[in-house]
């Protein structure tokens, strides 16, 4: 099994790249192949709408040369892709929004056939931190990245959340706990 990790922390010291690292070492001890892109540190162009993509068949298609590429590929050859986020005004932050606008090249449309998307295996899952309460600020990246599942026929298997106390107590006990019950939730869904 193999998972691709979307680090869409904007700071070093990141809650999210914390948590999500803690999640990561979980799904490694169990066997599992990672790997993980930083979003901040490539370079990721936005969608400038041109629909090239959509009619080009058999590959990722985009004109636009910048990390995407390597990206998409990794995420072609993955069983499971984690999208994780701080929650920036109640959604994703603005590197990993711009990946995921990308990520619609996927999608190809044949002049005389249904629409199909490349991803056919991938599972999707979530792990975001907000600054206040979780229920009612990652809600709507849960819902934007379920919905992201559902629209390429792919499962969503479900957000891990944690509350920002500060960047020292983002390890702490409960949070550590809850990420590594994630991954095994993660792995789980595949069996
Ligand atoms: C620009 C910006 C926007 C934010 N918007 C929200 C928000 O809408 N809801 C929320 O609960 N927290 C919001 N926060 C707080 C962060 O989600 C929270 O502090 C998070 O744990 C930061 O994660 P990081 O340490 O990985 O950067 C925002 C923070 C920043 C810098």
């Amino acid at each position: 099994m193999k998972a691709c990790v979307l680090l869409g922390n904007t700071r070093e010291k990141s809650n999210t790249e914390a948590v999500t690292r803690i999640f990561i070492d979980e799904l490694a001890a169990k066997g599992v192949e990672v790997k993980i892109f930083s979003l901040r540190e490539k370079n990721i162009k936005s969608c400038v709408g041109c629909d090239a993509c959509h009619s080009v068949m058999d590959s990722f298609g985009c004109v636009l040369k910048d990390d995407v590429q390597e990206i998409a590929g990794e995420i072609l050859t993955s069983d499971l892709v984690v999208f994780s986020s701080p929650i920036y005004t109640w959604y994703a932050t603005p590197p990993l929004k711009a990946l995921m606008d990308r990520l619609y090249a996927f999608t190809k449309y044949p002049e005389n056939a249904d629409a199909f998307n490349l991803m056919k295996k991938q599972r999707f899952a979530l792990i975001a931190t907000s600054g206040e309460k979780c229920k009612t600020n990652c809600d709507l990246l849960s819902k934007g990245v379920k919905r992201m599942a559902k629209f390429a026929k792919l499962s969503y298997i479900g957000y891990f959340a944690a509350l920002d106390k500060g960047y020292e107590k983002s390890t702490r006990k409960k949070v550590a706990d809850g990420a590594r019950a994630f991954a095994k939730k993660c792995i789980k869904s595949f069996k």
